[in-house]
């Protein structure tokens, strides 16, 4: 059921997409409209616009755009539901009854409860004759019966049915266990646990939703993790382990590991700031969350080659995010679990200093970069200082680079304005590149040529074009009359791209019904892409000033491609159509 016309206005009304926006961006006034460094990717120069006069946004540099209901769906990662709730909430509005009957939230709504009732069952299992192998595990690795209550840490059995039982009983269907990923199909086509003699770990999202799961097995089979795959709750490369509880204890920095074990030791030693990724690597989506809780990171992967390679390529994303970085380095292979352990009494204190001695990242990539140099070479200073000016030049801080010039200076024994000169060569270079490539992506955007949601705008770009042009008019002149006759004289058939043709429907479908057709009242019919799409076409004319005439220009021009097409259409296929008859008659003899 789509949301009451009265409710959808008032909810406009009482949120500003500006004002909820300057919560996550800085906005500048720039004319009529507002700019900002854009909230959805990284980038240096703003192309993030907020258009207030129709409560819009887009950024030219990645293409994200909306109304306000999708800007909180992108920012805070909820679906379409979800974010009219939040927003219903920050404007102190009751949300109608009876609104959640839409398909898929509803099917959303069902795989977190079943999540919810899986992390109960699995839990309860470890209390069980059946569990203590998992429970001792557990206390095996040192974590006290608290810590295993904290995290609701479980067991699934060794059985394929345990959980499937379970939750039948429970009421739910197979198809819906199965599209929470706690089952699979089975080649009869039943549903069975997916997870089975593993020791459970939920992932817990900031609300509170147990939203998947990790599990662990207790012997040495494989794989040694099984995690949850993406489900309509559950998006591996959004989440951050243990970020509900981390969030709420505003410990300074958030301590990133690599594995949930490590999570739950520095937890139960009292670093509750931990947290970690779910199974992969991180992401720059990630990164962003973790800025918007914290100043400051320190980077606590495990010691071997993989853990430092993936410290390597997180440090990027959390500084383009914003975050200070730091990175921990514990000596002898251990991860920070294994490193607490092996102190025991002492594991918390020694942590705690390892933390205190870490360096930040510029030091720790120095430091990396010099193990590869032959430093009692002229050739290996050589190589140390040119990697080095390279990554200074990266650092876009001009005191920061002063300073590791001045020490790098009194390493090397060499002149720090030399040093200096080589940072700001490759600054230059560097800069120029940025630019070139944030210029291109931007060209790309706004041209519509890398178009994912209307792949036919290509193929029939004249008439696209046209359709994007009638369909601005009509979201920016918002004239039932004008609606009602253009859409008398063009029916919906006549547009060609399939997607244009669905937005017009949409507009149309409520203009006639005497709706409202701003973006807003219609963003619950899209999916973030399509509405971002949507916007690019609202941004693209902007400058312009559009009529009436305007409107009906378009609406000539797209009935004479029309037509046009139609006859290009005849001339292929009168030949196929005669062939065939030809080929008809020679059958008949
Ligand atoms: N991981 C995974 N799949 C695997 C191995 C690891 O998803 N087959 C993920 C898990 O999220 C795990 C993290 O990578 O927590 C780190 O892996 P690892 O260091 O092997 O795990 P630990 O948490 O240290 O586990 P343990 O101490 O129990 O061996
Ligand atoms: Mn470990």
């Amino acid at each position: 059921m789509p949301l009451p016309e009265l409710f959808l206005q008032e909810l406009k009304l009482r949120n500003d997409l500006a004002e909820i926006a300057s919560s996550y961006v800085h906005l500048k006034r720039s004319g009529k409209n507002l700019v900002g460094l854009c909230p959805f990717h990284n980038e240096k120069s703003p192309s993030f616009h907020i258009y207030t006069e129709n409560n819009t946004f887009y950024c030219f540099g990645c293409g994200a755009g909306g109304d306000v209901i999708t800007f909180v769906r992108r920012i805070e990662n909820l679906d379409y539901w979800e974010a009219v709730r939040f927003l219903a909430d920050h404007a102190g509005l009751t949300m109608p009854e009876n609104t959640m009957d839409d398909g898929m939230a509803k099917l959303k709504a069902r795989v977190l409860e079943i999540n919810r009732e899986a992390a109960r069952f699995f839990h309860a299992q470890l209390w069980t004759p059946e569990g203590k192998p998992a429970l001792d595990y557990l206390l095996g690795r040192g974590l006290t019966v608290k810590t295993v209550r904290h995290f609701g840490l479980g067991y699934s059995q060794d059985s394929r049915f345990a959980l499937v039982n379970h939750l039948q009983k429970k009421g739910y269907t197979s198809y819906e266990m199965i599209q929470s990923n706690v089952a699979v199909e089975s080649r009869s086509g039943k549903a069975v646990d997916r997870f089975f003699s593993r020791v459970m770990f939920p992932i817990i999202d900031l609300r509170g939703n147990v939203v998947g799961f990790g599990g662990r097995t207790l012997t040495d089979s494989k794989p040694k993790y099984l995690n949850t795959s993406d489900t309509l709750a559950f998006k591996k490369s959004n989440g951050l382990f243990a970020l509900n509880f981390a969030k709420n204890n505003h410990q300074e920095p958030l301590i990133l590991v690599e594995g949930y074990m490590d999570v739950i030791a520095l937890h139960q030693a009292g670093f509750s700031s931990a947290i970690a990724t779910l199974g992969t690597a991180l992401t720059s989506e990630q990164a962003r969350l973790i800025a918007r809780y914290a100043k400051e990171v320190v980077i606590s992967y495990d010691s071997d080659e993989a853990g430092q390679k993936a410290a390597n390529r997180a440090i990027p994303l959390l500084r383009d995010a914003g975050l200070q970085v730091k990175v921990l380095a514990i000596e002898g292979g251990k991860d920070p679990d294994e490193f607490i352990r092996s102190f025991g009494e002492q594991g918390a204190t020694r942590f705690k200093q390892l933390i205190e001695a870490s360096g930040n990242d510029m030091e720790y990539r120095l430091n990396q970069l010099k193990k590869t140099c032959a430093m009692d070479t002229p050739e290996g200073k050589v190589a140390y200082l040119n990697g080095a000016a390279e990554l200074l030049a990266a650092l876009d801080n001009r005191m920061e680079q002063e300073i590791y010039a001045g020490r790098l200076a009194e390493e090397v024994g060499i002149e720090r304005a030399a040093i200096l000169q080589q940072v700001n060569k490759n600054q230059k270079k560097f800069t120029a590149s940025r630019q070139k490539r944030e210029f291109r992506e931007m060209q790309q955007q706004i041209s519509g040529m890398k178009d994912r949601v209307n792949p036919e705008k290509q193929k029939y770009l004249r008439a696209a074009n046209a359709e994007e042009g009638l369909l601005a008019c009509l979201f920016r002149l918002q004239d039932q009359k004008l609606a009602q006759q253009i859409y008398q004289e063009l029916p919906p058939e006549k547009f060609c791209t399939v997607f244009n043709r669905r937005v017009y429907e949409t507009i149309m479908g409520r203009m006639m019904s005497g709706g409202g057709c701003e973006l807003a009242d219609i963003s619950g019919d899209f999916s973030v892409e399509e509405i971002s799409a949507i916007s690019r076409i609202l941004a693209k004319f902007d400058m312009l000033a559009l009529s009436i005439q305007d409107a009906q220009e378009y609406r000539d021009l797209i009935l004479q491609e029309f037509q046009k097409l139609r006859a290009e259409q005849l001339e292929t296929v009168q030949p196929e159509l005669q062939q065939y008859l030809q080929k008809l008659r020679e059958q008949k003899k």
